[in-house]
């Protein structure tokens, strides 16, 4: 860094009370350069508005604004040409900024940090980068639902076991199990929305703390910014980190059920279950076992939710013990907000990529689905709907398991006298009970019966084409 020897030291832009050095590890430790340079973008179309509503006010020449948004924009292009000079000396991000823009403009550059204080900048710049990070999520998971949409319909008919306790428990369309998982992430696309909102207001005009002494006109700032309102508390406008912690938190539960995905992927991926294989563009191999194919992307996008856990305890912890108003612990509120939104984008990007790499073996799926009795819960309800009292035919019906295990038979080795021998109320028609039967009982609305699920499956189909689209 040319300007930083100790005989010529760098002049801070909050120097004038010091006359001695910062030491060569505290500059390191304050500087947060390094990553707050992400919010370039964010920083310089704050400071634009800033600097248009000062020239409207009146605080500030028409010359100075110009020479300001030009220079901005110049500077804006450099950084984005990978020409501009970021310096550990000028700590952040806004420091870099304005100093690079005096260099270039001079005392106009001066000016634009007028009614401004950091303070209210970097609210301003996290919560334009948290509102685009909300709807980034919101389209990547819009692929997500897409994917798992397309997949339930390519798989309409294929039958899996459904499981509670991880036991095979009832039959259950592949499709209907799919859409489970379109329905966690529509609640967390409503939930980034929400966050979204909470984000969309203007922090800037609050000062350092405790508002500016000067005419500001902060309602146009919010409108040329995209801010749905202005901050009605200027100490919680620079204190608050709340839509950190929102978006967060919508992070971590999306990543939450991409885990649970993830996982179930895994499963059905391996010999014991045998329900899916990946296709070779979505696995990998291992560096000593020739025959090995592993599900490693489903296994980061499980990994990866931990981080993203750990980003909202972070958050939350950063915020919990510090007094109003601003502290610079919240300089800490960066990283892991970058790393949420880079793990959350691309777990959900790639897993939506390989649901249509997952070739499913319909019938394994649906030998798993009636082998262990899993037609019983049916056989129980026959018995029921003919009037016997569901704790009788629950008895009847275990009994007949306990039968056929100990024969080492399933029900379909049964004859109807067997049937009648635990229970008399059996007929002819309970050896027509099959997997068709099972489900098609099931059309009940949020069932798994062909019916119910078509219907879900054009209803969440009519969601994504109603929805309108932020970005
Ligand atoms: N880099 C700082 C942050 O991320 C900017 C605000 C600094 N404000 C201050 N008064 N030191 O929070």
């Amino acid at each position: 860094m040319p300007n930083d020897t100790p005989e010529t030291p760098p002049a801070k832009l909050w120097g004038g009370r010091f006359s001695g050095q910062t030491d060569a590890l505290v500059e390191a430790f304050n500087a947060s350069i390094d990553f707050d340079r992400r919010l370039y973008r964010e920083d310089i179309a704050g400071s634009i508005a800033h600097a248009r509503m000062l020239a409207r006010q009146g605080i500030i020449a028409d010359a100075d604004r110009d020479a300001i948004v030009d220079g901005l924009v110049a500077i804006r292009e450099e950084i984005e040409a990978g020409r501009f000079e970021f310096r550990l000396d000028r700590e952040d991000i806004h420091l870099n900024i304005e100093a690079a823009l005096t260099e270039r403009i001079g005392d106009a550059g001066r000016r634009l940090h007028t009614a401004r204080s950091r303070n209210d900048q970097v609210a301003t710049d996290t919560r334009l980068f948290v509102r685009a990070a909300c709807d980034e999520a919101c389209e990547a998971l819009r692929s997500m639902r897409l994917a798992l949409l397309e997949l339930a319909e390519r798989e309409a008919d294929t039958v899996i076991p459904g499981y509670t306790h991880l036991q095979r428990a009832q039959p259950i369309l592949l499709a209907h199990h799919l859409l489970a998982y379109e329905a966690m992430f529509t609640r967390d696309t409503e939930r980034f929305s929400q966050a979204r909102a909470r984000a969309n207001v203007l922090p800037l005009g609050s000062g350092a703390l405790a508002g500016v002494t000067y005419d500001i006109d902060r309602e146009s700032v919010a409108r040329e910014l995209g801010f749905e309102a202005i901050s009605t508390n200027s100490l919680d406008a620079v204190a608050d980190r709340d839509f950190v912690v929102d978006y967060h938190a919508a992070a971590a539960l999306s990543m939450v059920h991409l885990s649970r995905l993830a996982e179930e992927v895994i499963l059905w991926a391996t010999a014991e279950f045998g329900f899916v294989d990946i296709a070779d563009a979505f696995s990998t191999g291992s560096s000593i076992m020739p025959q090995k194919k592993n599900p490693d992307v489903a296994e980061l996008a499980r990994g990866k939710s931990a981080r993203v856990i750990g980003n909202l305890v972070q958050s939350l912890t950063l915020l919990k013990g510090q007094p109003l108003a601003y502290n610079k612990d919240n300089q800490e509120d960066k990283e892991p907000l970058f790393d949420s939104v880079d793990s959350l984008l691309i777990s959900v990007r790639v897993m939506a990529a390989m649901m249509p790499a997952l070739i499913f073996d319909r019938e394994r799926g649906r030998a798993a689905a009636v082998a262990n009795f899993a037609l019983a819960t049916d056989i129980a309800d026959y018995l029921a709907k003919r009037g016997v009292p569901f704790r009788e035919a629950h008895e009847a019906v275990g009994k007949l398991v306990a039968r056929c295990e100990a024969a080492g038979q399933t029900f379909d080795d049964l004859s109807l006298e067997d049937y009648r021998d635990a229970h008399p109320a059996f007929e002819r028609d309970v050896l027509a009970l099959d997997i068709e039967a099972a489900l098609a009982a099931r059309n009940v609305p949020g069932g798994t019966g062909p019916q119910a699920v078509a219907d879900a499956r054009i209803a969440a189909r009519e969601r994504l084409e109603g929805e309108t689209r932020t970005p």
